[in-house]
């Protein structure tokens, strides 16, 4: 019997209201066309998966822009990616591992199914990411209870990766960046990273994830955990899985990563459009840099104080069609209903605050006129 095909509402088609005219997101991963020639490169080495010329290629090509110092290791996705990453890390089964509550669900997701425990922090109210010193505060009062940090990169934002490094320093608490969404903002591996190469991520291929760090050990590790535990030969030297990426994803990946530099000037174009539109309406807030000095595939804005979800309504009624990337905050959602926490106020905050505004990298000028006219009749 067949499943029920079940699609998950920020799945790479969203599903729009029908009176909705202008679509949340519209992802486009690269052509027929564009992908072709790596087809036929597949055909030729008939040499499907198992880390094969493509794989090695996409790797390559992505570790090059971290100027050689970093590895790249792929995997299916960045929820299994970030799990992996914190199982090679050998925390002791059951440890708790710090995340903000302002995160896509993947996160916590990842912290449970490594065998750890997730601990909510709250966020900053300026980055909309997790504060070192707030989790040093933390992990004092505990003594070594936290056994890893979870710092989000907000919807592709980066954070002050020397204060991150400084935390790991002082505290010795591992720390892995959850960058899913942001491939065009991270340039320095010296943290273990994880990307997301998603459909609905700047550069994606449908599914798809890399941990990219200077640890060579971890780089390894992870691979093998990918790859049923073997290291050079078909022993199983530990519990594993199968988390590859196959040569058909890596083809995508290459032609993704050809179109990219124009891709980037694309996204960029677009979100300059829209924060033009919305020149005279300084109370909706871009995430400072958004679109100027880095971009991401969505568009979350800060609103006037809890008028997050009126404005989505009424911009419903206007036929634009808006997303709550991250609901309520990941401690709102059932699977995390229990989950410890900390004081979850700006966290709360921004999920009544914020909403992702349509935005693709082809968005014509008459929906991001539409988009900024709806806006406006809906904050009045
Ligand atoms: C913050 C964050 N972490 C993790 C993920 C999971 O990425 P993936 O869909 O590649 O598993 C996402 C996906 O959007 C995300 O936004």
């Amino acid at each position: 019997m067949a499943l029920p095909h079940v699609r998950p509402k920020d799945d790479a088609a969203p599903q729009s209201d029908a009176r909705a005219s202008v679509a949340v997101a519209r992802p486009r991963l690269p052509a027929a066309e564009a992908i072709l020639p790596y087809l036929e490169r597949i055909d030729a080495a008939r040499w499907y998966s198992n880390f094969g010329p493509l794989l090695t290629e996409f790797e390559q090509r992505m570790a090059d822009r971290f100027g050689g110092q970093a590895a790249v290791t792929t995997v299916t996705n960045a929820t299994q990616a970030l799990s992996l990453t914190l199982q090679a890390m050998d925390l002791a089964p059951g440890s708790y591992v710090v995340l903000p509550a302002w995160t896509f669900v993947a996160t916590a997701h990842a912290v449970t199914q490594a065998g750890l425990v997730p601990w909510f922090l709250d966020v900053d109210p300026v980055t909309w990411m997790l504060d070192p010193d707030q989790v040093a505060d933390l992990a004092r009062d505990l003594n070594a209870e936290v056994g890893a940090v979870i710092p989000v990169c907000a919807f592709g934002a980066m954070p002050d990766v020397d204060r991150w490094l400084a935390f790991r320093e002082a505290t010795g608490v591992p720390v892995v960046l959850d960058a899913a969404a942001a491939f065009d903002t991270l340039f320095d591996a010296r943290l273990p990273a994880v990307v997301s190469l998603h459909a609905t991520k700047v550069l994606g291929l449908g599914e798809g994830g890399m941990l990219v760090t200077e640890d060579a050990a971890l780089a390894l590790k992870v691979r093998q955990l990918t790859t049923f535990g073997f290291m050079g030969s078909r022993e199983s030297l530990m519990p594993a899985t199968n988390a590859k990426l196959s040569e058909y994803a890596a083809a995508v990946g290459l032609a993704a990563l050809d179109s990219w530099p124009g891709d980037r000037l694309r996204w960029m174009r677009t979100a300059q459009m829209l924060r033009i539109a919305l020149i005279g309406r300084p109370e909706v807030k871009f995430q400072e840099g958004w679109g100027s000095s880095w971009v991401t595939s969505v568009c979350t804005v800060g609103l006037p104080d809890r008028s997050a979800a009126a404005v989505a309504r009424a911009l419903r009624e206007d036929g634009v069609d808006t997303r709550a990337w991250w609901g309520g905050g990941c401690q709102t959602t059932p699977a995390f209903a229990d989950a410890r926490r900390e004081p979850l106020p700006v966290t709360e905050r921004l999920a009544a605050s914020t909403l992702g505004l349509p935005f693709f990298i082809d968005m014509d000028a008459g929906e991001i006129a539409h988009v900024a006219d709806a806006l406006g009749r809906a904050l009045g």
